[in-house]
């Protein structure tokens, strides 16, 4: 769906127009005094900001924001699908929660391929096979069981009200629905609730959703049992059965949250904490950036030629090993440590020619040294200096776009985050391995990087986005701008991008992120470079100034929120 950071940043409260010395295409990054919320929709930043300001902790209003968001952005936020949370505490300790889905008990390897072994098209994307057990709801609750400072009636009450007595459609939450109205016309569920009588939403209609107020309710009274015993599940697998999926209630009762220890690397003396598998996020940032390290980025200039040519050489070599060693930890050994030692990244710089570009047809598992739309993501940061990184998502935009009746839940199609047959490409062009192939129970891989960044122990930058593979170099791409350019978080955010994924082998560039002769220098280095239309949706926040180095008191953070999709409108 599409953003609108004005009012996101209007439901931040201040506006500080006069501070930030932003440069000609970016607005200055808002300014929060005590704390600050940062999501892609206003009401739910709303919804954040006012737990913090009644006292409640970064994990309290990470919760309220999880809630909130799905009932108001329904493409990305969710009780159906599943997430990831990267909490760094004020006194420096670190945790990680895996939410995300698995794959149901009875799924099979070869559940999305034909006859001739050929995968069927969208199986993996639409409908009830493509969903996974969703782990959302058991993530927030945990989070707010165990680091929360609130109860639960407090932090979902926000969200129970917006659900039950409707909130107001703008231009980008009407359109956002209008995209998917097709298929949601097929499932009478879906179309009850997101189509306005049969007819598109318009801004301005008011979106009430009864049956999910319902379901929040019956969550905030029983916490996660809500939804994983008794009714809820019972609907969600009567509906699952009915139409062809694989969910049971051996399922939603064996859905258990992992808590681990976030992916933890340093570049230029910043550390970053992480998502570790069963996310490739935090290995794959964190190799690319052990890569760049020595690199003189900032002299060589921001998406210059050259700047271009060792970043796209670091992302071509993270995705290799990202797309075919990474995977679900309880399945797979995942060679984390080979992966982010600094002498692999050594050994990969001495790959990269510097006037040539790679060629991943000659790169790839087990050449030396490698061996053998829709998210979204919000980040907080409380008084006390607690910070908060969440992504999550139902995957595509609207999910597996079906609702059981009588929940007002739309389900995820993480399914296809596996490698549904090893070496053919998914829906983001990603060519994965066996280590993410499909089994019951099993996590699907995921590019997914919630993040937290320190310096000298201090908090620096709480970042992530959506945006499927790219979500990796987006997240790169934004920390770079801001330690490296100086750019403020909003032109961080707002820069134009370029993503390599290793396959396909081509530098994709957004619109103005290169200049005809910056192009030209990449051919003539032997790049193909294909222009796309802008991706991703990043959310960052920055402490204590708008760009590093320039802090302003009275101000704790200041955020940088993604405009691109909204620009389209
Ligand atoms: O976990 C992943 O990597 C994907 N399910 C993320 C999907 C996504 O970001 C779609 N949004 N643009």
């Amino acid at each position: 769906m599409h953003l609108r950071p004005l009012a996101a940043f209007l439901a931040l409260g201040v506006l500080l127009g006069l501070l930030a010395s932003a440069g000609a295409a970016s607005p200055p990054p808002v300014a929060g005094e005590d704390g600050m919320v940062a999501s892609v929709h206003a009401l739910a930043t709303r919804v954040g900001n006012d737990i913090l300001r009644r006292g409640g902790n970064a994990v309290d209003a990470a919760v309220a924001v999880g809630y909130t968001l799905a009932v108001v952005y329904p493409a990305a936020g969710n009780l159906g699908g599943g997430g990831f949370m990267t909490i760094r505490f004020a006194d420096g300790r670190t945790t990680f929660l895996d939410f995300r889905e698995k794959a149901p008990l009875a799924a099979t390897a070869g559940m999305f391929l034909d006859r001739a072994g050929n995968v069927m098209p969208k199986a993996g994307l639409l409908g009830y096979r493509a969903v996974a057990v969703p782990g959302s709801v058991a993530g927030l609750d945990l989070a707010l069981r165990k680091y929360g400072s609130m109860s639960r009636r407090q932090v979902m009450a926000p969200a129970i009200a917006l659900a039950e007595k409707g909130f107001k459609l703008d231009e980008a939450d009407a359109a956002g629905l209008n995209e998917a109205a097709a298929d949601f016309r097929k499932d009478p569920p879906s179309a009850a609730i997101f189509l306005n009588h049969g007819r598109p939403y318009r801004r301005g209609d008011i979106l009430v959703q009864t049956d999910l107020a319902k379901v929040l309710r019956r969550i905030a009274r029983q916490g996660a049992d809500g939804f994983y015993r008794g009714p809820i599940a019972e609907r969600i697998v009567a509906a699952s059965r009915a139409n062809g999926g694989l969910l049971s209630k051996a399922d939603f009762a064996q859905y258990a949250v992992r808590e681990m220890r976030p992916i933890t690397c340093s570049y230029k003396g910043y550390v970053l904490y992480s998502a570790p598998p069963p996310s490739s996020g935090g290995v794959a940032l964190c190799e690319m950036l052990n890569i760049l390290d020595p690199y003189p980025l900032k002299d060589w200039g921001f998406n210059s030629a050259k700047t271009i040519h060792y970043m796209v050489e670091a992302m071509r070599h993270a995705y290799v090993d990202r797309n075919d060693d990474i995977g679900d930890p309880d399945f797979i050994e995942n060679p984390v440590g080979r992966l982010l030692d600094k002498g692999y990244a050594a050994a990969i710089r001495a790959h990269i020619d510097p006037d040539k570009a790679g060629n991943s047809r000659d790169i790839g598992p087990g050449t030396p040294p490698h061996e053998g739309s829709e998210t979204t993501h919000y980040s907080v940061v409380d008084k006390a200096g607690n910070a908060v990184a969440v992504t999550y998502s139902l995957n595509n935009f609207f999910g597996a776009r079906v609702t059981p009746a009588g929940t007002g839940i739309l389900l995820n199609d993480t399914m296809d985050d596996f490698s549904e047959k090893p070496g053919v490409p998914n829906i983001f062009g990603l060519v994965q391995g066996k280590a993410d192939v499909i089994a019951p129970h099993k996590t699907p891989l995921s590019s997914m990087s919630p993040t937290v960044v320190t310096k000298d122990g201090k908090l620096v930058m709480v970042l992530g986005s959506a945006g499927g593979a790219r979500i990796i170099t987006i997240v790169l791409q934004t920390f770079l701008d801001v330690v490296d350019y100086g750019m403020t978080v909003q032109e961080a955010v707002d820069a134009p991008r370029f993503h390599h994924q290793w396959k396909p082998d081509k530098i994709f560039v957004e619109p103005f992120a290169i200049s005809a002769d910056t192009r030209a220098a990449l051919e003539r280095m032997g790049y193909t470079v294909t222009q796309q239309s802008p991706w991703g949706d990043a959310v960052a926040i920055l402490l204590g100034g708008p760009a590093l180095g320039k802090t302003v008191s009275g101000y704790c953070c200041f955020a940088g929120v993604d405009d691109r999709r909204a620009a389209r409108y």
